[in-house]
């Protein structure tokens, strides 16, 4: 155990292995945690949630996509001076409780934040991974938790305060009096509306209930049957509420609802290189980034468009993100994300509710004026050609 004034060092373990087949075609060439919300990663965000929670020996662990994430996270010295990546590479994404036990040489016996590579949420951890490195906690595992509408489709925690009432959240109680009796995986009869975030805290006794349990149905190692095997064997796992947005950005609307919110908050910010012609327009609070040019053009916010992007006869927001190096004549673009140099030309219509992978080309094609709603791969080609 590694201490500091009294406090446990804690390592972060970040999964971005996997396969991202609820993305596809647009994973089949491009990691999911790189999909880019406001024009930053995923990913970016994870990492700088955790390094802001003073955690900074961080491991990532890593499948087919290892090139790119490598290529984007680096050596982490962009998220801080003291940060240290250790990329762990899993030869096949057989569950994320597999993806702890491939990690275990690199965790040995610290206590650690897990944190899925596609997870989104905008409030600090801080307090979080205090509580769980103070040398009074008394809990093996503490469980990110959110409450959602229609837990069906969720892992749903059942909870008690440690006097045994049952706990349904109408009344708040510290985290510290709230455990978690029982998990269960989208159940028909929700016990609770608690969902199961992608974010958890664990010490050592994982790795035992990792190796005690079995594959599920789906062929993985799943992680909510390790903390179930934990509180069966009496562990102490406690729960963390999470007041604010999170989102799995599994799928496509959910990406584009993370882009939603992060695009919400941001402040008009038009770089002085960027060119913008009399008979353009820039509505609300727009990110124009370094030699952007705009030529009878309109930018509705909120709405980011990133360096070296060319508008012409366009109109682009709200709720639109754009990647570098990107050209649009003659076409309107709202609520949709945009990877770096696409080409998007003389649609007569909207493309509206879209993720267009990179270096896609979108042309006019022998369909009618509408609206179009794309999930593209990198490179596609839409259109007459
Ligand atoms: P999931 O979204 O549960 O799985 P997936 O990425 O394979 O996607 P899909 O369900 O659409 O096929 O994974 C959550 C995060 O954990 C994601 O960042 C990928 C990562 N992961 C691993 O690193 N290793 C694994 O074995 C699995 C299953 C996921």
């Amino acid at each position: 155990m590694n201490l500091i004034f009294g406090m446990e060092i804690m390592k972060a373990l970040i999964l971005s292995g996997g396969k991202g087949t609820r993305l596809q075609p647009l994973t089949s060439t491009h990691a999911k945690q790189l999909v880019p919300i406001a024009n930053k990663p995923v990913l970016f965000y994870v990492l700088e949630t955790i390094v802001e929670a003073g955690i900074t020996d961080i491991g990532i662990i890593v499948g087919e996509t290892h090139e790119a994430i490598r290529a984007a996270v680096k050596d982490g010295k962009q998220f801080g001076p003291d940060v240290s990546i250790t990329y762990i590479y899993q030869d096949q994404p057989l569950g994320l409780a597999h993806a702890v036990k491939t990690a275990q040489p690199f965790l040995q016996n610290d206590r650690f934040l897990m944190f899925l590579g596609d997870n989104f949420i905008q409030e600090s951890i801080s307090e979080l991974v205090r509580q769980f490195s103070a040398p009074d906690c008394d809990c093996q595992a503490q469980v990110l938790l959110k409450q959602v509408d229609n837990p069906q489709q969720f892992g749903i925690a059942e909870l008690q305060t440690d006097d045994g009432q049952s706990f349904s959240g109408e009344h708040c109680v510290p985290d510290q009096q709230v455990r978690i009796v029982r998990l269960v995986e989208k159940p028909k009869e929700p016990v609770s509306n608690f969902a199961v975030v992608g974010i958890y805290c664990f010490d050592s006794p994982i790795f035992e209930a990792i190796n005690a349990i079995k594959p599920s149905w789906r062929g993985e190692l799943e992680i909510t049957d390790a903390i179930q095997h934990l509180i069966e064997h009496d562990a102490i796992v406690r729960a963390h509420i999470v007041q604010g947005p999170w989102i799995d950005t599994g799928n496509k609307q959910d990406m584009l609802n993370a882009n939603r919110v992060v695009l919400s908050r941001l402040k008009r910010n038009i770089a002085p290189s960027a060119s913008i012609d009399d008979t353009s327009r820039i509505d609300g609070d727009v990110i124009l980034e370094e030699h952007t040019t705009l030529i009878n053009s309109v930018v509705h916010g909120p709405a980011i468009i990133g360096r070296n992007v060319t508008l012409s006869n366009a109109h682009i927001g709200p709720f639109t993100a754009l990647a570098h190096n990107c050209v649009v004549t003659n076409s309107e673009i709202a609520h949709s994300i945009v990877l770096e140099e696409c080409l998007i030309r003389d649609i007569d219509g909207c493309i509206e509710d879209s993720l267009i992978g990179s270096q896609t080309e979108i042309l006019p094609s022998s369909v009618r004026p509408g609206t179009y709603t794309f999930l593209l791969g990198d490179h596609s080609r839409v259109g007459t050609h």
